[in-house]
């Protein structure tokens, strides 16, 4: 039996399209961007949440010496909002990054890997609510997809344990 596993999602060449509080998460990610930490990759990431009472949270990369203990711009804007807003529920995430490398080009729209992938399907879980998602390129070329869950098909989670 074959099946097929397929989402919609938008596609935009900039942030017009958005709505007014869309457009200031958008912000906020890009404004986050300036407070990663970033020396290995040179790859600055920023995320912004849009929590249901209006708050917008921030998180940038922080890497580290030893690599593995570097964490997402993502995960890092999840904890802070889990553990400052535990029972307001995420409404939007938007992601946006610098590039430190010039000669890469500047028009590719950044997608989460694949452990935040794996945290917001978490998030969106134990909330009972999926979360729009605004993908960005530094360009500011757009992707909104309505359902961060779609990002993780045939995904692990407690459903299993
Ligand atoms: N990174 C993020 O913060 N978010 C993503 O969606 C992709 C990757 C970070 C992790 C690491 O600090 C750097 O970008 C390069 O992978």
């Amino acid at each position: 039996m074959h099946k097929t596993i397929s989402f919609d999602y938008q596609l935009f060449e900039d942030d017009s399209s958005l709505n007014p509080n869309l457009q200031q998460l958008l912000k906020a990610a890009n404004d986050a961007i300036n407070l990663s930490y970033a020396p290995y990759s040179r790859f600055h990431v920023g995320a912004a949440l849009l929590l249901s009472n209006g708050e917008i949270i921030k998180g940038s990369n922080q890497e580290n010496a030893s690599f593995p203990a570097g964490i997402c711009a993502e995960r890092v804007a999840l904890s802070v909002a889990s553990s400052l807003f535990p029972s307001e529920k995420i409404i939007t995430v938007a992601i946006a990054y610098r590039n430190g490398a010039e000669t890469v080009s500047f028009d590719t729209i950044l997608s989460p890997c694949g452990i935040c992938r794996q945290s917001l399907l978490e998030t969106t879980q134990r909330q009972q609510s999926d979360i729009g998602v605004i993908l960005s390129s530094p360009t500011g070329q757009i992707i909104y997809l309505e359902r961060a869950a779609h990002l993780l098909p045939l995904a692990f989670s407690s459903l299993h344990l």
